[in-house]
């Protein structure tokens, strides 16, 4: 069964900006620690599939990509709620608790498809107890800043970021929500091996989806879904298509997106992180990463060669 967010219950009182407080060493909005101990005492079942990002990564697209591969055989089925019903977001919780990704997910039979944000230590342990496959979306840090400011300066509920100059020295600390960028990505990179992780790009999925879609199928045991399918699917997923589907836009998400500031569905696209970093801030950047990523082979596109729109 689908619990649908009483979105109607909320009230203006609680669209506020909270700060930030720490739970296990990690950021997090003061609001969302209400359902921790339960988040921490989650039980996965076997079968669920955990969809993990950093935020602002490419977690919906994946998360529509993913459905639509699950219900390949009739792909109407994407349009029975929006995105936060039909693949609840764990950690997530509505002021005065209204509802949570813990309530959602009791009521639904597994197995199901959850979300995170959470970095790979402290998601509950019974994901791993259960065998549990994870398809992690890592997005380049320039692009996934740029697109981690804009959601921060329309949505209610984040904290607030400031001027783009602040954000990008507050990105850099890790301050922010759900922790460091850096720890993150390097976190989930080094259990890819020990579990069942399939880790992708933001950045290849943007370059050939069908070849992203792909290799999701064989991680999934879907190969035998046809040419004409993945080709289907590119194309629902595609960023005009999502942008216009009421069920993957999070226009439902009216009362907490102020989309006059910025759309949720905003560029979809690599390098916009161009027309933003000034060139001082783009040294600083570069020697930052250096440091931070030395003690990882893990490495990230900025630019990609061909046209996007292609
Ligand atoms: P931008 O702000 O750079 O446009 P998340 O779902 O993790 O919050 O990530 C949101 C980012 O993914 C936004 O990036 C959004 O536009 C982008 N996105 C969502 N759907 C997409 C799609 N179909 N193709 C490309 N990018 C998409």
């Amino acid at each position: 069964m689908i619990l649908k967010m009483p979105l109607l219950d909320l009230r203006e009182e609680d669209l506020q900006r909270g700060d930030l407080v720490l739970v296990d060493g990690m950021p997090l909005m003061v609001s969302w620690t209400e359902t921790w101990e339960k988040v921490k005492q989650f039980q996965a079942a076997s079968g669920d599939l955990l969809i993990a990002t950093y935020p602002k990564a490419g977690t919906t697209w994946i998360q529509e990509i993913v459905d639509n591969v699950l219900n390949a055989d009739n792909l109407n089925k994407c349009h029975r709620s929006p995105t936060h019903d039909r693949m609840p977001f764990l950690e997530f919780v509505l002021p005065r608790n209204i509802i949570s990704g813990v309530d959602q997910l009791a009521a639904m039979k597994p197995p199901r498809v959850i979300k995170t944000h959470l970095p790979f230590h402290l998601v509950p342990k019974s994901f791993w107890e259960k065998n549990c496959k994870t398809i992690y979306v890592a997005r380049n840090p320039k692009d996934n800043l740029v697109s981690y400011y804009h959601f921060s300066r329309m949505c209610k509920t984040m904290p607030e970021p400031g001027t783009w100059e602040q954000f990008f020295q507050t990105f850099l600390s890790g301050n922010v929500a759900w922790g460091s960028w850096y720890e993150h990505v390097k976190g989930w990179w080094n259990e890819r091996n020990k579990q069942q992780i399939l880790y992708l790009f933001y950045e290849d999925i943007k370059e050939d989806p069908g070849r992203e879609i792909r290799k999701l199928l064989k991680f999934l045991g879907k190969e035998f879904l046809s040419e004409e399918t993945v080709e289907e699917i590119v194309w629902r997923t595609s960023f005009d298509v999502m942008k216009e589907n009421p069920d993957a836009n999070y226009s439902s998400l009216q009362s907490i997106f102020d989309k006059s500031i910025s759309p949720f569905m905003r560029k979809g696209t690599v390098g916009d992180w161009k027309s933003h970093f000034t060139v001082s801030q783009n040294e600083m950047f570069d020697e930052d990463y250096r440091q931070k990523m030395a003690d990882t082979d893990l490495r990230f596109r900025f630019l990609l060669q061909r046209r996007q729109d292609a």
